[in-house]
């Protein structure tokens, strides 16, 4: 008798922690969002997937510019609690409260939001499909102060493992939760340790033009929520000084550049001594204007405000990607 309250713990555990495959849907292959189920009785929302913030933001009933999102009323939900906390982020302004989320049938409890009374001009319904946003960042706590979705879901003992795991692409795209899916991806995974406590930056040995590297060694933040990959201005130039009949565009905007639309050129990048190649229509943004023979890169130089590289959803759409929050690492597989 002495060891019962043990055994039932240890079969308590076992019942609830699991893994969750949640599908997502692809807007224009250059972002994805989900569906996640919010308060008492349930109301479902969609959230764009961003591995580079770690807030979730839904928009509130007394929304001012959030016409044509699915609101959230936070007063008909029983287990809403007002934190009495506000918050104002890049993606919108509002009240911090708590509830129940579920997705992908793993559920989190008295789960922190903030659900805006103003969106940013991105967040709009002509800019997102998506009603709202949930961020997968590295941080231990959010913009809110509040435990990100998946650190709760890890406290709660909801996840067979402390990972999650996505697979980016035009259909068929997938968040995993609690480990990684067996069957999306092929041959090893090739793991990098984080660099930084608070973000998913880990260490690029390279990026290559075809496989000679021309940029080395930099911190790489993995950020599902930006579509480019995100130089320095002089790296940039250093760049595309290695590619053939490039040039900066003045068509495209400051950062921009544009290389000849029938180049062969296949850009890759170098992760833990692994070199994953950028398929070259990933690469290629499109022509620059109607009828010109020019081609926007998926390669821009700008000041992002980090002391990386950012790395975007036209890398992460080649590969099965798993972030590993227990051992804090990275890891990249080729698609299956
Ligand atoms: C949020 O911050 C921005 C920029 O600092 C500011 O312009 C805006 O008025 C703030 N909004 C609220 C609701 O405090
Ligand atoms: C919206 O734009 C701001 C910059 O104006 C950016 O910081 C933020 O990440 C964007 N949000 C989304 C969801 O793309
Ligand atoms: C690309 O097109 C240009 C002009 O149309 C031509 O001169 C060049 O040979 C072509 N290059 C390749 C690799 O096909």
């Amino acid at each position: 008798m002495r060891h019962l309250p043990l055994i039932l713990a240890v079969v308590v555990h076992a019942a609830f922690a699991d893994t969750g495959s949640v599908p997502l849907t692809s807007h224009g292959g250059t972002a994805w969002y989900l569906s996640l189920s919010v308060g008492t009785p349930p109301n479902t929302f969609t959230a764009l997937v961003s591995t580079g913030i770690s807030d979730l933001i839904l928009p509130g009933q007394d929304c001012h510019n959030c016409d044509g999102h699915t609101l959230f009323d936070t007063g008909s939900s029983s287990t809403s609690q007002d934190l009495g906390l506000t918050f104002n982020t890049t993606s919108g302004s509002g009240n911090v409260f708590t509830d129940t989320i579920s997705i992908g049938g793993i559920t989190a409890t008295e789960q922190a939001m903030g659900v805006a009374t103003q969106y940013s001009k991105n967040m709009t319904r002509d800019q997102s499909p998506a009603d709202g946003l949930l961020g997968l960042g590295f941080k231990s706590l959010d913009s809110f102060g509040q435990s990100p979705l998946m650190r709760t879901l890890i406290a709660q003992g909801q996840l067979s493992e402390p990972v999650f795991s996505l697979k980016l692409v035009s259909g068929g795209s997938e968040l995993f939760l609690g480990g990684k899916n067996g069957d999306l991806y092929t041959g090893e995974i090739t793991y990098s340790q984080v660099t930084e406590e608070n973000s998913w930056t880990v260490m690029l040995d390279s990026i290559n033009i075809n496989k000679n590297p021309a940029i080395f060694n930099h911190k790489a933040t993995i950020d599902s929520g930006s579509s480019l990959i995100i130089l320095s201005p002089s790296d940039a130039k250093e760049f595309f000084n290695n590619i053939p009949g490039s040039r900066a565009s003045s068509v495209a905007g400051d950062g921009y550049y544009a290389y000849p639309c029938n180049s062969t050129t296949v850009v890759s990048l170098t992760f833990g001594g692994k070199s994953f190649d950028i398929a070259p229509d990933k690469f290629n943004m499109g022509s620059e204007e109607k009828g010109s023979s020019f081609c926007i890169a998926g390669i821009v130089g700008k000041e992002s405000g980090l002391q990386s590289i950012v790395v975007g959803s036209n890398f992460l759409t080649n590969v099965y990607t798993i972030f590993d929050i227990g051992n804090k690492r990275v890891g990249f597989a080729s698609l299956a």
